[in-house]
């Protein structure tokens, strides 16, 4: 992984991954070291994030980094016209990796094309989230014990859901049984399914999440993001297509655990917070560790 971008999951092996999940448990174990002492990251954010930014921040402070960079275009030179080519080629002199949240999908593999340092995407418009997918992967295997032979559903906006896109993709090398449960507009795009008939893997497809509950060792919740829809009237369509309340775990099984990437709005009910299920904001916290994991591993410091 050294010196590697991160842009895409498929961009590491399966080993790979697996790897960087035994190192997070590590950092989780001993997440205060100091071996980002002299090391700079540059963190910059064209769409807003709170888990990503936050934790990538903490995660490098933790361990002796610092951290430059900004939290929108606003407050770049972006605002002046700056291309993102120019922007990367500027920040890399003052950084050893850059990690970068776009709104355009593919931006970040751009990035990485044209910078002389790392690359690690913090998601690219409704393409990819493999920062996300990797925290998502360590949080199914730490409460499952295992990632293998699972029934993994998925629930929300599966069209332009970057998070759900990267880990489908992961979950395709570990015999997942995907259940998919979208509103008919937000269906998984075709380009992601062909992942997993590649695989020669199995999907069933619902609107109604109360089918599913009972047959899940993990429910992934997802909002349904405003900002993707290119029609307003779209969204207001779907927008409370879903809303899981604790009365309708009451089957479900005795192992599952509710995952969600957050920001949630209304598609997991506060009452589900209580509940020994919900697994959201533990899941967030494990997005340190397998933060640190990576960064160590681009910059060579662990092997
Ligand atoms: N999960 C996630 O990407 O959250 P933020 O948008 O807050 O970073």
């Amino acid at each position: 992984m050294k010196n590697r971008s991160l842009i895409s999951i498929s961009d590491y092996s399966k080993q790979e991954q697996i790897d960087l999940l035994d190192r997070a448990a590590n950092f989780e174990q001993h997440p205060r070291r100091d071996i980002l002492k002299n090391k700079v990251i540059a963190s910059l954010f064209f769409e807003p994030s709170t888990r990503t930014r936050l934790s990538f921040e903490s995660a490098v402070q933790q361990l002796g980094g610092s951290v430059v960079g900004f939290t929108s275009s606003d407050s770049s030179s972006v605002q002046k016209g700056e291309s993102l080519k120019d922007t990367i080629l500027t920040v890399s002199n003052y950084c050893d990796l850059i990690v970068i949240r776009h709104p355009v999908d593919g931006s970040a593999r751009y990035a990485s094309e044209v910078s002389p340092v790392p690359i690690i995407n913090a998601g690219d418009g409704a393409n990819q989230h493999p920062t996300q997918c990797l925290l998502d992967m360590y949080s199914i295997r730490k409460t499952q014990n295992k990632l293998e032979n699972l029934d993994i559903t998925f629930v929300g906006d599966l069209k332009y859901g970057r998070t759900v896109h990267s880990l489908i993709i992961a979950l395709c090398q570990f015999n997942t049984r995907f259940h998919l449960v979208s509103p008919v507009e937000l269906k998984l795009p075709s380009a992601v399914k062909r992942f997993i008939k590649e695989a020669k893997l199995h999907y069933e497809q619902y609107i109604d999440l109360t089918e599913v509950v009972a047959k899940s060792d993990i429910i992934y919740m997802t909002r349904i993001q405003r900002e993707r829809f290119p029609d307003p009237i779209e969204y207001e369509k779907v927008k409370n297509a879903y809303n899981l309340r604790n009365n309708m775990l009451e089957n479900s099984r005795p192992n599952l655990k509710i995952l969600h990437p957050l920001p949630r709005v209304n598609e997991i009910s506060v009452d589900v917070d209580s509940s020994s299920k919900a697994y959201y904001f533990e899941q967030a916290r494990n997005g340190v560790f397998v933060r640190q994991a990576l960064i160590a591993s681009i910059l060579g410091l662990i092997s």
